[in-house]
């Protein structure tokens, strides 16, 4: 059984092995950990039809109990590239529409022989709680405002693909700014703990009420004005504001539209303040016109279709670690 990132990491891993048996976040994790997870991503993307039939006869469960486009659809490329088989699960059409709990569906599922699960919840520790029921390696795909371990994986990789820095991922000396709804962000907290383990420095920046003083418990540094950090920077991740997990239901929850675009939204003109060489990154989905706009979303410091893209070779690099036999 396992409790939380430290215990499922498989502390003691060897150097340069993934040794743990859930990926749950990454808050814990050794540097060597997390660049394992990276280094095989980068191999998997070089050589995809090396890693086909690697997961053949696995049934990998994708349980996703809060809505999700880019984690459910690469978790299930990924899964059958590898060839396995995949179960996809949401909230809607499974039992848990009838009281049934997340916990006992994991249950169900494992005994239909499930060799993996892959889970998002709207609670944060749900996936830790199914890491501890079952017996199979479980990956957190996003748990309430907790982590999102495998989003901060390919934000890492696209942060350094793009500075040169893929072949050991060290990501000393480069500066990132996560901008925006920061509090509410799961990805930023898993992108805080694996950038600094990798050495980045890391400023979390938004309105006082989204990014508190608190966030420096992370290892980051807090900030309430873009502008000041704007010139800094090597990379800008920008996030979606987090309707679901604030008290309204859309825009109108914001204090001031006019007023945040106006101190946080990343405009053309602000991106022309980049540095060069800086890139934008966003884990989506976006709010165009809110906190990025269109034109800077798909302009040329952007990167953040290829963050999409390198999805697939994390996920797969993270199944393939946590499902096959290790060696030692
Ligand atoms: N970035 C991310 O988790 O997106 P989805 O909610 O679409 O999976």
């Amino acid at each position: 059984m396992t409790t939380g990132p430290s215990a499922s990491s498989g502390a003691g891993s060897m150097a340069g092995q993934w040794a743990g048996r859930d990926l749950l976040g990454l808050r814990g994790l050794a540097r060597g950990e997390i660049v394992e997870l990276l280094q095989e991503a980068r191999r998997v993307e070089g050589d995809a039809s090396g890693s086909r039939d690697a997961l053949r006869g696995v049934v990998v469960a994708n349980l996703f109990f809060e809505d999700s486009t880019r984690t459910r659809v690469s978790f299930s490329i990924a899964a059958q590239r590898l060839g396995a088989h995949v179960v996809d699960l949401g909230s809607g059409g499974s039992s848990v529409s009838k009281g049934e709990s997340i916990l006992d569906t994991a249950l169900t599922i494992e005994a239909m022989g499930a060799g993996a699960m892959v889970v998002r919840a709207r609670q944060g520790g749900a996936p830790h709680l199914v890491a501890d029921a079952v017996g199979c390696p479980v990956v957190n795909a996003g748990d309430g405002r907790h982590e999102h371990p495998t989003q901060g994986l390919l934000d890492i990789f696209a942060l350094a693909e793009a500075h040169g820095r893929a072949d050991d991922f060290d990501l000393s000396g480069l500066h990132v700014a996560i901008v925006g709804d920061v509090g509410a962000s799961r990805v930023a907290r898993s992108a805080v703990a694996g950038m600094t383990a990798l050495g980045a420095r890391v400023t979390c920046v938004g309105p006082s009420h989204m990014a508190g003083a608190g966030l420096a418990s992370l290892g980051c540094e807090v900030s309430h004005d873009l502008d000041s950090v704007l010139g800094l920077v090597d990379g800008l991740m920008m996030l979606r504001v987090q309707f679901e997990r604030r008290d309204g239901s859309g825009p109108a929850d914001l204090p001031s539209v006019r007023e945040y675009r106006t101190g946080f939204a990343l405009t053309s003109e602000r991106a022309g303040r980049l540095k060069a060489g800086a890139v934008i990154l966003h884990p989506g989905p976006m709010n165009r016109g809110l906190e990025i706009d269109g034109a800077v979303a798909d302009g040329p410091q952007s990167v953040i279709r290829r963050q999409v893209a390198l999805g697939v070779a994390v996920r797969m690099a993270v199944l393939k670690s946590l499902v096959l036999p290790r060696d030692c």
